[in-house]
């Protein structure tokens, strides 16, 4: 079976979030099942040149606002599986990779620039997987080539929803410039008096994913659904919830190249090296006993940053100390520092991005904080289990999915986590679990559970690969 991924962003050639994560490693987990998968992806300024192996075409000509482009594509394995990367500085080369009030149009480019890029590989393909809004464009024009052109009358594609949240909106008047002139294309974006790409990918694709279980049933709820619970309920038939997985040759404690010392399940004295070592770059003091918590994260209002907000005194009250980094909104980005101001010996901030330092919060933390208001599903938390950092987590998405509360009397569970979205609750588990970090038997307990889970994407790929089958099947 061939399957061409597309995706805004993946790992390692550039990465705002967990979207990069998922993209980097799927195709690599596919192609490891035997599969043949590919990745298409933007080339943004941001991307190394280490990473950019060769130029694949540098004639990859496609009309564009009614005149002929000519766009380049690199070639590279650097995420383990064969990816091309779209060249086009124009559209790419900004100090940010998302941000812009053109980006329907970048992205609308990027589509095209994929498709045909496919189309000049000659290679009938049988699956093309899209990942949220910024694809939702080459879902419509495959649902529409497929009935005139031979080449595409096979494939198939399959959507994945990382957020519902973000839905990539835009004037209608746009769709005719971007290549969408027909009836039958317009009204797959039409939503609400604007157009949407993320409604355009759930309307016109032929099946669709998201990244938890539970994240699949919130979103058909009107609650969570942002305007489209009423597409997903009428295809819920076709919507199935595939739990990411975690890429264990780039976070994994045994093997961390970042890392102050290496650890495992079978010993866990290396731990104690990278705690130290968090609370030193952190300029804290180094009290080993007490409880350091720890947030990598994106500084936005899914995040639930407003109950740690409200839950930082208790923190501090039970002897711990609490390690941020993060980005994102203002308002957030100015607590954390205030915070930090106002106890230098106890709060740690990084504002900003990272990639060491969350790899050193991961492995340094005793415990993480992910109490999310909705999470689709999360990675962070299953990088904790990993290295022995126990999550306190709230109950939705794929935070429901994959953390479970200990349970004292038969010693199951893997972390803490609370249902609703009030302060109480989350304080009640820190609490919970600091009472467990101060009895070290318990404690060792809870992380062992976490640290021999296996979440890899082996076992995600797998199910993809199922639903590939079933959707070529229909
Ligand atoms: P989301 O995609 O909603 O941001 P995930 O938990 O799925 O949440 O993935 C977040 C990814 O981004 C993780 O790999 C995490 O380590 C990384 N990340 C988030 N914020 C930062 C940061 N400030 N610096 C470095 N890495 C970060
Ligand atoms: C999104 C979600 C996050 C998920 C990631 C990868 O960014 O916010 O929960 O883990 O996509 O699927």
């Amino acid at each position: 079976m061939r399957i061409a991924v597309l995706s805004s962003e993946a790992v390692p050639y550039s990465k705002t979030g967990g979207l990069a994560d998922v993209a980097g490693a799927l195709p690599k987990a596919l192609t490891r099942t035997g599969a043949d998968a590919f990745l298409i992806t933007p080339c943004y300024l941001q991307t190394k040149g280490e990473y950019l192996w060769h130029t694949a075409f540098d004639d990859l000509w496609l009309e564009w606002s009614g005149r002929p482009y000519r766009a380049k594509a690199f070639y590279s394995e650097a995420n383990g599986s064969p990816t091309f990367l779209i060249d086009a500085p124009e559209f790419f080369h900004r100090d940010s990779i998302y941000g812009y009030r053109e980006d329907y149009e970048r992205f609308a480019f990027f589509n095209h620039a994929a498709l045909t890029l496919l189309k000049r590989l000659d290679k009938k393909i049988d699956i093309v997987h899209l990942n949220d809004w910024h694809c939702g464009f080459a879902a419509v024009k495959l649902a529409h080539l497929r009935f005139w052109d031979p080449f595409w009358s096979n494939t198939r594609t399959v959507f994945s929803i990382h957020n519902l949240a973000y839905q990539g909106g835009f004037g209608s008047g746009e769709l005719w410039d971007l290549g969408f002139g027909s009836r039958f294309e317009q009204d797959h974006f039409a939503f609400e008096g604007y157009a949407s790409a993320m409604k355009a990918g759930l309307s016109a694709s032929d099946m669709l994913s998201t990244v938890s279980p539970t994240y699949g049933v919130e979103i058909q709820q009107h609650e969570n659904g942002y305007g489209l619970d009423w597409l997903l309920r009428a295809r819920s038939g076709r919507l199935s919830g595939i739990t990411n997985g975690v890429d264990y040759e780039v976070w994994n404690p045994e093997t961390d190249p970042v890392l102050a010392a290496n650890f495992s399940w079978k010993d866990l004295s290396g731990k104690r090296t990278c705690k130290r070592d968090l609370l030193e770059r952190f300029s804290l003091p180094v009290e080993l006993e007490s409880p350091v918590f720890g947030i990598v994260s994106r500084l936005t209002s899914q995040k639930g940053i407003e109950l740690i907000q409200q839950a930082a005194g208790e923190i501090v009250n039970v002897g711990g100390f609490l390690t941020v980094l993060g980005s994102g909104d203002r308002q957030y980005e100015d607590f954390f520092q205030r915070l930090r101001d106002a106890a230098p010996d106890r709060v740690g901030f990084f504002r900003g991005y990272n990639e060491e330092l969350a790899h050193t919060i991961e492995a340094g933390a005793d415990i993480f904080l992910m109490p999310s208001r909705f999470e689709p599903c999360g990675l962070n938390q299953m990088y904790s289990l990993r290295y022995g950092t126990v999550p306190i987590v709230r109950a939705v998405g794929g935070l429901h999915d994959t953390i479970h509360n200990f349970d004292r009397v038969t010693g199951q569970g893997n972390g803490y986590k609370f249902t609703d979205f009030i302060a109480g609750q989350f304080v009640e588990k820190i609490y919970e679990a600091v009472f467990a970090y101060n009895e070290p038997e318990t404690w060792r307990r809870i992380q062992m559970n976490g640290m021999t889970e296996d979440h890899s994407w082996e076992n995600a790929a797998r199910k993809y690969l199922a639903l590939y089958e079933h959707t070529l099947r229909l």
